[in-house]
């Protein structure tokens, strides 16, 4: 296989790349990342000259760029990890999410037309299908009715791949995920972001009441799915990825304070996110009977194994919180 794994260098494409670098049929994946604040070198770094994997910086919207890459390595699968991936960014910004995650997939799926690409993977989110009350489920049949300028960016994207395949018949899937976990998670999203405060013995904001409700899954789980969707998705097909492991943001919170040895009045309840989704959650049940998915971490393993790794991994966050590039890289985008 030959893939172009887009968005690379972030949280879930770093982890996705370590997965996959492991399985010998992989012959060569192509990483492209624009490198945007989020977008971290230092997760990518321990593959540099190793001949199965090419590091290229740009942007998937880039439409000659795209094309050439999959020209130029023969290309013959892509997953699209790319993404403006915040929330509260598409609050205060939402342009640049349009620009990467609509425009950037047209991008990419005209290339993959173009060179005749096998497979194309979508990787969206389950915020596409809006916000839950206290019961039911996430199916891939429930409608899209995104909330946040983010998840309209993502279902936005989501459709063009839907109509690719109807209108061009080509090979694509779309995995919808819930919230991930785990090392390499940039330190704006609420776990890895509550656990670095907390070491700092600075106040945690949680918004609102605290009792929204995700369902939390270990990125290596998500890579396992979306491998699993890259080799045997039925064409045209929408995978749902969730492991049923729903916890209040209070509940998380908590837990890495205990874990740390920290006192509860580190929280501080502030003021809510505008358009805040009350629950999330996913049944898995499509991707478990056909493609033999299931998690292999339980919740109680894996926040315990990522606090750990925040913990030994301290050079690499600080040098986020005190990045120069990431600043620099920011500035540009955001102005
Ligand atoms: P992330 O923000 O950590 O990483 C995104 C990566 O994309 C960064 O490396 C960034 O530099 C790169 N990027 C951004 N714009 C680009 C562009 N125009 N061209 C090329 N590269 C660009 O995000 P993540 O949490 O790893 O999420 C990855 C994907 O998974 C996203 O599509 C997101 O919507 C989806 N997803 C995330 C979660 C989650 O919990 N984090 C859950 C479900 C789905
Ligand atoms: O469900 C999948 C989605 O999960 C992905 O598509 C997104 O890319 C990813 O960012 C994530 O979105 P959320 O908005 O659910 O994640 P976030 O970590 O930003 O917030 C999780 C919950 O914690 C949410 O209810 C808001 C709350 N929160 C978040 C932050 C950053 C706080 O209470 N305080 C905070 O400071």
């Amino acid at each position: 296989m030959r893939m172009l794994v887009t968005g690379g260098a972030g949280f879930i494409g770093s982890n996705f790349i370590r997965y996959m670098m492991g399985r010998e049929d992989i012959a060569h994946i192509v990483n492209l990342d624009k490198l945007t604040y989020a977008g971290n070198p230092d997760n990518v770094r321990e593959w540099e000259g190793n001949p199965r994997y090419t590091f290229i910086r740009g942007d998937i919207a880039e439409r000659k760029l795209v094309s050439h890459l999959m020209k130029a390595y023969k290309i013959d699968t892509v997953v699209n990890f790319a993404a403006e991936s915040h929330v509260d960014r598409s609050i205060a910004r939402p342009e640049v999410f349009v620009e990467t995650n609509v425009l950037g997939t047209q991008s990419l799926l005209d290339a993959a037309r173009a060179h005749g690409v096998a497979k194309f993977v979508q990787v969206s989110t389950d915020e596409v299908y809006g916000s839950l009350g206290r019961e039911g489920y996430f199916t891939e049949t429930t409608p899209l009715a995104p909330n946040s300028p983010y998840s309209a960016s993502k279902a936005g994207s989501d459709l063009l791949v839907r109509a690719y395949h109807e209108t061009y018949g080509m090979n694509v899937n779309i995995t919808r995920c819930s919230n991930n976990y785990g090392p390499y998670q940039f330190p704006e999203k609420l776990i890895p972001l509550m656990i670095t405060k907390a070491l700092a013995n600075e106040p945690l904001p949680v918004y609102g009441d605290g009792l929204n409700v995700r369902d939390w899954l270990h990125v290596e789980d998500h890579a396992a799915a979306v491998e699993l969707v890259v080799r045997s998705g039925r064409p045209g097909e929408v995978y749902n990825i969730g492991g049923h492991n729903e916890q209040t943001n209070l509940e998380i919170v908590r837990l890495i304070l205990a874990e740390l040895g920290k006192p509860e009045s580190l929280i501080r309840h502030v003021a809510d996110r505008l358009g805040h989704d009350r629950r999330y959650a996913i049944d898995p049940a499509k991707i478990t009977a056909e493609l033999g998915w299931t998690p292999r971490y339980t919740f109680a393993v894996g926040i315990r194994e990522t606090i750990r790794w925040y913990l030994a991994n301290e050079t690499w966050w600080r040098r986020i919180e005190s990045g120069e590039y990431q600043a620099a890289e920011e500035d540009r985008i955001y102005g």
